[in-house]
């Protein structure tokens, strides 16, 4: 379309010049050129050059044209540019003039507080946007935007169309006519809501750090790297009979100084600790200090250990009381068993003394059986059973009549019986003593025979228990070794004859063995 425009403008000028001229050659042929500028005729020149020059003129003409259109084009979008940053700005605009009555407002502050524009422009002053208690306010404002031009970042309320209160920021600069009067304003209006809910948000949460960092059971303290106090919480006023705060601040400089000394400076490195007891306040304090971030901050925290200290003492000395009573319960354990060892060895050594025959008997017999248990490899348990069973085996005899057991004659067969339960009596003794249980067995079976002819009970073998047969071993060879009323000592070489003999019928054999073994090397 625009090149048909043109062509119009252009084209009449060069097909009004070339139709002439081939008019006029038809009629001069070559004195075309003398007849177009005989200057015998002045007006024919001049038609003459007009018509040479038409096609300049019409080419200008289309030239200008063509410039004149894309000079509107660029304007027009120079204007949609501008209606489009006016119009849809992220924040709203609008001017009002000198009666405070809107001039104009764009999109934005229309969708902003839900009005039309013609609802807005030419229709209400601007003071009739704010609530009616700010409208002093807003002309405070507004004069101070007439006289001094500017207005930057006014915190204000908008009602909304629908009657909600909207927190915005108002920029405003003044235009003047030449004559300085005031004309119109140029107004940036910003929802601030968010900032608002933001700085809320922020309030409520330094309210809170700062109610939590007052309400520290301790003393906490903020210094810079040049160790100023940039805050203190408030347990230094609540508690400054406990810590003076100069005095904690000069101990935290002296120890984070000693620490840089060190050379661990503010920030490269973690925290440092130290407990101290102030003399002059009789308070045990432990401070920890750490660095923050690192520009060389420190934070402090004091705190008061007194009664904690004085806790941990009172646990010591708990402690070291019931260690106490633990040695006195051991000692006194310790006393007890000699006791009872002392009393096992006199009730035995009033046994033997029944009679002059069995004098050291009960010893000797303990020595034997306690050698040949401890070449058995038996544990410690079971030898002081056994050395207490070996020293009590003849208990039973306490109820057998004296001159039973210093008769040198033969014993009837009633007699011998009534010896014969001395055994069983024996263990009758003991089985009320809780202590000596583990000894009845032995006491009862000390007179039973391998090959299971003995008595009281027959046993035989395996039945018979191992200390038992031990004690059977070494009680014989002692009554065979020393002197009875009936009969001289018979002698070491008899008695070993004589256990051999008796393996595994009187004797357990592999113990018989054992016993000759310790005998032959006079190991008893
Ligand atoms: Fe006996």
């Amino acid at each position: 379309m625009k090149k048909v425009f043109l062509a119009f403008l252009i084209l009449p000028g060069w097909f009004l010049t070339t139709a002439y001229l081939i008019f006029e050659y038809q009629q001069y042929g070559p004195g075309l050129v003398g007849h177009l500028f005989d200057t015998s005729s002045v007006s024919r020149v001049i038609f003459h050059i007009i018509i040479i020059l038409a096609p300049v003129a019409s080419t200008s003409l289309g030239v200008f044209a063509d410039a004149r259109m894309k000079l509107l084009r660029r304007l027009r979008e120079m204007n949609d540019l501008y209606r489009d940053y006016y119009s849809n700005a992220p924040c709203g605009y609008h001017s009002i003039g000198p009666d405070m009555v809107f001039l104009d407002v764009n999109d934005t502050w229309l969708e902003m507080f839900g009005y039309r524009r013609d609802e807005v422009v030419g229709a209400i002053r601007v003071s009739e946007m704010f609530p009616e208690e700010d409208r002093a306010n807003v002309r405070k404002v507004f004069k101070r935007l007439v006289d001094h031009g500017r207005i930057e970042n006014e915190e204000m309320v908008i009602t909304a169309k629908d009657g909600s209160r909207m927190p915005v920021l108002i920029s405003s600069t003044a235009v003047y006519d030449d004559r300085g009067e005031f004309l119109r304003s140029r107004t940036i209006v910003q929802d601030d809501t968010e900032r608002k809910q933001m700085d809320n948000i922020l309030r409520e949460i330094a309210a809170h750090w700062s109610s939590t960092f007052d309400s520290m059971p301790w003393g906490v303290m903020l210094m810079d790297s040049e160790y100023r106090v940039l805050r203190t919480n408030s347990y230094f006023e609540r508690h400054p009979e406990l810590m003076p705060k100069e005095l904690a601040l000069n101990r935290c400089r002296t120890a984070i100084g000693k620490r840089k000394e060190g050379g661990q400076a503010a920030g490269t490195n973690g925290g440092c600790v130290e407990e101290y007891h102030d003399e002059a306040l009789n308070r045990h304090l432990r401070m920890y200090m750490s660095p923050v971030g690192t520009g060389g901050d420190w934070v402090a925290s004091l705190v008061d250990v007194t009664d904690l200290r004085k806790g941990e003492k009172k646990l010591t000395d708990s402690r070291n009381a019931f260690f106490n009573m633990l040695k006195d319960a051991s000692m006194a354990y310790n006393e007890l068993e000699e006791v009872h060892r002392d009393l096992i060895r006199a009730l035995a050594n009033a046994i033997d003394a029944k009679s002059p025959w069995t004098k050291g008997h009960s010893e000797r017999v303990t020595r034997f059986a306690m050698a040949m248990a401890e070449a058995m490899d038996l544990p410690q348990r079971e030898l002081e059973i056994l050395r207490t069973g070996a020293l009590l085996h003849d208990i039973g005899k306490i109820g057998t009549y004296d001159f039973l057991l210093d008769k040198t004659a033969t014993l009837t067969a009633d007699e011998y019986e009534v010896v014969k339960r001395h055994p069983s009596s024996g263990a009758e003794i003991l089985k009320p003593i809780g202590r000596l249980s583990e000894i009845v067995g032995i006491v009862r079976s000390h007179h039973e025979h391998y090959d299971g002819k003995g008595y009281p009970d027959g046993l035989k073998g395996g039945e018979i228990p191992k200390m038992a047969r031990i004690l059977c071993i070494a009680d014989s060879y002692d009554s065979m070794t020393a002197d009875r009323p009936y009969r001289a000592a018979l002698g070491r070489d008899y008695a070993i004859k004589e256990l051999k003999d008796c393996a595994g019928t009187h004797f357990d054999p592999e113990m018989v063995n054992v016993f000759i073994k310790l005998i032959k090397e006079v190991r008893v």
